[in-house]
C-alpha cells in the first residue's frame, strides 16, 4: 500500500510553529515547535493550563496570529501562501466561539445570528430563513426576537453557536466556551457540539482547562505547557495511560468529577 493510499483526510495540518511575542526588550516564545493535525470531521481537544498557548495556536487556524515560522495547511490550502481574498474564504468557512459569547445587546437574537451573512449578496428574506433554520439548529426558535439581556448564558452560547455556523464553515473553534457555564448547562452543550459535529460533518476543535469536557466528547487530544505540546494521541490511549506529570494531573482530576457525580 502506498503512502497515498493510508492518508487521512486532515482538516487542519500545521507542523512547526513558532510564534514570538515582543514586550519590550524581552521575547516570550508562546509556541515552540508546534505541529498539529486534526482528521476532517474528528472532534479534537486541546487542553492546557492558562498561559500554556492554546489561544495562540487556535488563532493560527484562522491566521488571526500569524506564526514566525511554520506551515499552516487548513482544508488543503496553504494559508500563508494566500492572498487576502483567498484568505477571507478561507476564514469563513473556520467558525469561532468564545467564553464571552460576544453578542451584540442591541441586536435581536435573529439579527445577531444573521450578522456575519450582511456582508454577502443575500436577500434580506433569504437571510432570515438562515437564521431561522439557524436558531432551531440550536434549539431556540422562540427567541429569534430576544434580546442577549433576556437569555441564560448557556442560550447565549447556543445563539452564539448559531451565528459561527452562518457561513457553513468546515471547522468549528471553541475557544473555553463552556467556563462560565454550569457543569449541567456545560453538558447540554458539549451534547449540542457532538450533534452538529455528526449532523453537518463538522471538525470541531476544543480548547479547555477541563479534562471532564474532553472526556465527554473529544476523540483525540493535545497537552499544552509551556508554549509546547507535551503529550497527543486518542482520549482513549491517553486517558489509560497518561505519560507526563501533567497529563497525569488531568486525568486524575477527571476521575475525581467522575466519582464526585
Ligand atoms: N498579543 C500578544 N502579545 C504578547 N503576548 C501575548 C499575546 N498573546 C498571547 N501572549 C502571551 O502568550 C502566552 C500564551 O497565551 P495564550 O493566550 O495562547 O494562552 P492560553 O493557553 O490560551 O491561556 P488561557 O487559558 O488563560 O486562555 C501567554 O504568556 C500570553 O501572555
Ligand atoms: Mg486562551
Amino acid at each position: 500500500m502506498s503512502a497515498a493510499d493510508i492518508a487521512i483526510d486532515l482538516a487542519i495540518d500545521l507542523q512547526e510553529i513558532n510564534v514570538t511575542f515582543k514586550r519590550n526588550d524581552e521575547s516570550l516564545v508562546a509556541l515552540d515547535n508546534v505541529s498539529l493535525q486534526v482528521e476532517k470531521g474528528s472532534i479534537y481537544g486541546i487542553i492546557g493550563y492558562s498561559g500554556a498557548g492554546k489561544s495562540t495556536l487556535v488563532r493560527i487556524i484562522n491566521l488571526l496570529q500569524r506564526p514566525n515560522a511554520g506551515s499552516v495547511n487548513i482544508l488543503g490550502q496553504d494559508l500563508l501562501s494566500l492572498h487576502d481574498k483567498e484568505l477571507r474564504g478561507v476564514r469563513k468557512k473556520v467558525g469561532m466561539i468564545f467564553q464571552h459569547f460576544n453578542l451584540l445587546r442591541s441586536r435581536t437574537v435573529l439579527n445577531n445570528i444573521e450578522y456575519p451573512l450582511l456582508s454577502q449578496k443575500m436577500s434580506r428574506s433569504k437571510r432570515h430563513a438562515k437564521a431561522l433554520e439557524l436558531l432551531k439548529l440550536v434549539g431556540l426558535e422562540e427567541y429569534a426576537k430576544a434580546y442577549p439581556d433576556e437569555l441564560s448564558g448557556g442560550q447565549k452560547q447556543r445563539v452564539a453557536i448559531a451565528r459561527a455556523l452562518a457561513n457553513n464553515p468546515d471547522v468549528l473553534i471553541s475557544d473555553e466556551a463552556t467556563s462560565a457555564l454550569d457543569p449541567q448547562t456545560t453538558a447540554d452543550i458539549l451534547q449540542l457540539l457532538k450533534h452538529l459535529n455528526e449532523k453537518l460533518d463538522l471538525t470541531i476543535v476544543l480548547i479547555t482547562h477541563e479534562m471532564q469536557v474532553i472526556k465527554s466528547i473529544c476523540q483525540n487530544v493535545a497537552v499544552m505547557e509551556n508554549g509546547r505540546i507535551i503529550e497527543n494521541g486518542s482520549v482513549s490511549e491517553v486517558f489509560t495511560a497518561p505519560k507526563q506529570t501533567l497529563t497525569q494531573k488531568f486525568v486524575e482530576s477527571a476521575a475525581n468529577v467522575t466519582e464526585m457525580r
